[in-house]
């Protein structure tokens, strides 16, 4: 059964079965990831590029061993050392890699909407690694796919995501998935970093984290972005931390299944302790490794669709 879409450019209005097919698919090839030789031939013949206009650490590896353990042939493009720094546009570098017989195309690029153009321009498959403060599907993904094989499920979980809502695209990713998944969420964060009218994507807005910790299943931390810092947000970070920062005294309060999430990179001591951090609730670094499973499925599922 494939994918209703051939490009994955966001969760804002991808169904639940399809949202599950990945899930379930990710399983799988989890357990492949397990095996002393972690690679199946499933993409052999396959051609991906991974084009990021944008640093990146976990999704461009991610992607890449994603790739290499589905046995497609993959190169990564930086655009820092590229001929975009001649000049050359978007649409132009894309087609040059296209040209070289490419079946999909992995990007990350500061401006939101950007793989939405590639996937009216080019033939390929697009898949979004995160597209200015829009979306970063592949990071939600992996995030419900971490809270249900921690907790089991979803549906009827209280997930709250903390801290910068207003420029995180793995805020709203994780916002459409998790509500199409039936769990309850909830967003915290000073009034300048919570857009306003979010309620209408149906989630509850809190200013208060103290208030929001003893009720739910999952605090998904996101990064607070410090180069934001210098058009004054917030007041200091030291006041972040103090009204924010999720710490083990707070966590006193907790339940005591508690899932820590944090989709990196951590500022450690600002947003999140580095005790929690790497703490017994923390799932940071299992986020991590079922990254690669997620994206392995992404990219199977995706090729089916030819
Ligand atoms: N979570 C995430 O997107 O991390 P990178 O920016 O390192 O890819």
């Amino acid at each position: 059964m494939p994918l209703k879409s051939r490009h994955l450019l966001g969760l804002e209005n991808v169904p639940e079965e399809d949202i599950n097919l990945i899930l379930d698919t990710a399983v799988s090839f989890k357990e492949v990831l397990q095996r002393p030789i972690k690679k199946v031939p499933t993409l052999q013949g396959k051609t991906i590029v991974n084009l990021f206009f944008e640093s990146s650490t976990r999704t461009r590896v991610s992607f890449e061993l994603a790739a290499r353990r589905l046995s497609a042939d993959v190169t990564s493009f930086q655009a820092s050392t590229s001929s975009v720094n001649k000049g050359e546009t978007l649409l132009d570098t894309a087609r040059n890699i296209e040209a070289m017989k490419v079946d999909m195309v992995v990007m990350r690029h500061s401006a939101v909407g950007a793989p939405h153009f590639l996937s009216r321009m080019i033939k390929s498959n697009v898949i979004n690694a995160g597209d200015g403060t829009h979306e970063h599907p592949t990071q939600a993904l992996l995030d419900m796919y971490t809270i249900k094989e921690k907790l089991g499920k979803i549906n009827g979980l209280k997930v709250c995501i903390v801290g910068d809502i207003s420029h995180s695209r793995v805020a709203m990713s994780n916002i459409y998935g998790l509500k199409t998944m039936g769990a309850e969420v909830y967003v915290c964060g000073p009034a300048t970093l919570i857009p306003r009218h979010i309620e209408k994507l149906g989630v509850k807005v809190f200013h208060n984290i103290d208030e929001v910790i003893p009720e739910v299943d999952v605090l998904n931390i996101l990064r607070i972005q410090l180069e934001r810092q210098s058009v004054g947000l917030f007041p200091s970070i030291r006041e972040y931390r103090t009204y924010f920062g999720i710490n083990s005294e707070r966590l006193k309060r907790a339940k005591k299944d508690i899932l820590i999430m944090h989709p990196g990179p951590i500022n450690r001591g600002v947003e999140l302790d580095a005790d929690v951090a790497d703490g017994n609730n923390s799932v940071i670094l299992d986020q991590v490794e079922n990254g690669v499973a997620i994206r392995m499925a992404i990219l199977y599922l995706l090729g089916a669709t030819e």
